[in-house]
């Protein structure tokens, strides 16, 4: 929750800006009190009236305007909040802080503050990709300020990558964690993560290509959110999350035992790739070549951990979330799955070779809960993350 907390939002002229009128409403929903600001650009894109009606306060538009200098000075009114969030952060408004100039209200107000900032950047993707705006960026980071997104997608200039800003509920996460007040605060939430590994004898295992690379995006957000998140991973290709507890399985018989062991908890993502079958015997010294024919090697099946937690008769997470990976039938196959499994969501991806999502940075999703399915665009696991991280702490707060 935002109760109490004062945001000062300034709107940047981008096509994004329309986004940050659903953020405004969101911001109070929450209980925050959002002053706006309007860049001359702005106006090009929302009306000063609108976004006045429903912040319910007069926007700021004019460095010197007399009425409101007599009423409050530029310099207090960028002292008074508790946050400034720039949204959209256009590439000049980013290039304007970064060199600390101050030639309209937007950018004096920006720099004439000692509060927090928070960025969430939106522009075309050769102009993000740009290396002055990616050093831009860069001197803003080194400056404290925190940024949210660009997501990646199809852009309204037609073009495709990262530049997208930030969906308003990943602001609004991202504004609740840079005031300490994180919306998963008090929450604990288990991440299963990586391959597991299924010992065929001493030197042999059973493995799949999964790098953990999109538990660990998850479990960090969700950190980032202050959940305190116990990170169970198999071995997995990518180093695992700061900050997070970190428990180390091979196998699945393993994982099951950590994840078990880590509840209760307000929710659960099974985001590990877990075998489905191990030995029904592992040899217990080194298989041998022999003249007398191939060694036959004979399965069980292992215990599947998110049906288990999603239908626990006490104690069940109020939130689980599994994922499918699938390669056919994605949509179909993943409802399927929800059902089969009892959980509550399932993140379905698309593994088919040609789409290199397995082993690669990047992820197309379909979220499938009660109420349907919701493609998401193919955007980096990091965004992925956020937005997941987002829902899971609207989800808990509503629920
Ligand atoms: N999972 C699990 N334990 C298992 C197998 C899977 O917790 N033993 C979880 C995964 O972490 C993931 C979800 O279940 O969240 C999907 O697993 P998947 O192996 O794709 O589903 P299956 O039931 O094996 O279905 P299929 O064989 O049709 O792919």
């Amino acid at each position: 929750m935002l109760s109490g907390k004062r945001i000062l939002l300034i709107i940047g002229g981008g096509i994004a800006a329309y986004k940050s009128l659903d953020l405004i409403r969101r911001l109070r929903e929450r209980g925050a009190a959002v002053t706006p600001v309007l860049t001359k650009a702005a106006e090009q894109f929302v009306t000063p009236l609108s976004v006045a009606a429903l912040a319910g306060q007069n926007v700021h538009r004019d460095l010197f305007d007399l009425t409101q200098e007599a009423e409050m000075g530029h310099i207090q009114l960028s002292r008074v909040a508790d946050l400034l969030v720039v949204a959209p952060a256009t590439a000049d408004l980013m290039a304007k802080m970064a060199t600390g100039r101050a030639d309209d209200l937007a950018s004096t107000l920006l720099l004439a503050t000692d509060t927090p900032v928070l960025i969430a950047p939106a522009m075309n993707v050769r102009m993000w990709d740009h290396p002055a705006t990616q050093r831009n960026l860069a001197t803003l980071r080194g400056d404290g300020v925190a940024v949210s997104g660009p997501n990646e997608g199809d852009m309204a200039c037609g073009e495709y990558g990262p530049g997208r800003m930030s969906e308003p509920l990943e602001i609004v996460a991202a504004i609740e964690a840079r005031l300490g007040d994180g919306p998963l605060k008090g929450r604990r939430i288990v991440v299963t993560s990586g391959p597991t590994h299924e010992p065929i004898d001493p030197v042999r295992y059973i493995a799949n290509r999964s790098s953990g690379a999109q538990g660990t995006a998850i479990a960090r957000a969700l950190s980032a959110l202050g959940a305190e998140v116990i990170f169970v991973t198999g071995p997995a290709q990518v180093p695992p999350p700061e900050g997070v507890a970190v428990t180390r399985v091979e196998t699945a018989g393993e994982m099951r035992e950590a994840a078990l062991g880590a509840l209760p908890a307000d929710t659960v993502v099974c985001a590990a790739a877990v075998a489905d079958w191990r030995m029904a015997e592992e040899a217990t010294s080194k298989i041998k070549k022999t003249k007398g024919g191939l060694p036959v090697l004979t399965f069980a099946e292992n215990p599947d951990i998110l049906a288990e937690i999603s239908q626990l008769e006490a104690g069940r997470p109020s939130l689980v979330v599994g994922f499918a990976a699938e390669t056919d039938d994605v949509e179909a196959n993943a409802t399927a799955k929800r059902a089969r499994k009892g959980c509550d969501w399932i993140v379905a991806n698309d593994v088919s070779p040609a789409t290199g999502i397995m082993g690669g940075t990047e992820n197309a999703v379909t979220l499938i809960t009660a109420g349907g399915a919701e493609s998401w665009p193919r955007m980096g696991k990091d965004q992925v993350a956020a937005r997941l991280a987002a829902r899971i702490a609207e989800a808990l707060q509503n629920g």
